[in-house]
């Protein structure tokens, strides 16, 4: 993967980026999607939040690189700190990421943000805290993708303000745009969960320490959910 060849991850975050976009990428890395984004003439101009010295050297070599400098700034700093007033940014784009860490960084920087921002989330895990964060924080989720690459089933959440819902906790498990479409992906995604969740329940009866009755009646119910999701 590079800025000219986004892996298919980063692609269909990018196919949720609006033509004409002001980007900030938090958690930029090499900073590929919003390079390949300025490259391609699909974004106005980019902003690469990078809280880590090596990632954050790797993103300027690549804005430099590609004599990207007039669209594109990199900044070294914790989350949305990265984003300045003046930015007027219209999309912000947190991947590759814990969900409880997107939900973190979100929740410690919202004085960053101005209320109008498209949020375009990959998390990798943790859907369910991070859909919660959205709903309790008056974001509606207007979209969202599972894919499949690498061995690994990513979900991509998209969420505007303004467009505040009350979901249900299944809803908040499975995501409400993706318990609605059941596309095959998402299908494939939650029989292979179901079986490594009754592969744990069952090793849960096998463990040599009483695992927490709260726990196995957790697993209980996220088996059910999916069964009843599958059927
Ligand atoms: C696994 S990489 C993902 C890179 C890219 N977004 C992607 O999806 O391919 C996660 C990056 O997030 C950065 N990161 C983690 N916590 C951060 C924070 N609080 N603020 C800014 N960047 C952060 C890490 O330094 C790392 O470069």
């Amino acid at each position: 993967m590079n800025q000219n060849t986004l892996s298919m991850r980063l692609e269909r975050v990018a196919a949720h980026i609006p033509a004409g976009a002001r980007l900030a990428d938090i958690g930029s890395d090499h900073g590929y999607l919003p390079v390949a984004l300025l490259l391609r003439g699909a974004i106005a101009s980019a902003l690469a939040g990078e809280v880590a010295l090596t990632p954050y050297h790797a993103a300027m070599r690549s804005v430099r690189d590609n004599g990207l400098e007039q669209q594109a700034t990199v900044r070294l700093a914790n989350g949305l700190a990265a984003i300045e007033p003046g930015d007027d940014i219209t999309v912000v784009s947190l991947c590759g990421m814990g969900g409880e860490t997107i939900r973190d960084i979100l929740d410690a920087g919202k004085a960053y943000l101005s209320g109008h921002e498209r949020l375009v989330l990959q998390p990798n895990g943790g859907e369910q805290p991070l859909r919660q964060w959205l709903m309790d924080n008056g974001y509606g989720i207007v979209c969202e993708e599972v894919l499949r690459e690498n061995r690994f089933d990513y979900e991509i959440i998209v969420a505007e303000p303004g467009q505040a819902a009350v979901y249900s906790p299944e809803q908040l498990y499975f995501g409400p745009c993706l318990l609605a479409a059941r596309s095959p992906a998402f299908l494939f995604k939650w029989q292979r969960m179901l079986r490594q969740k009754q592969q744990t329940l069952a090793n849960f009866g096998r463990a040599r320490e009483a695992v927490a009755q709260e726990k196995i009646e957790d697993f209980q119910r996220q088996i059910e959910w999916i069964s009843a999701v599958l059927a």
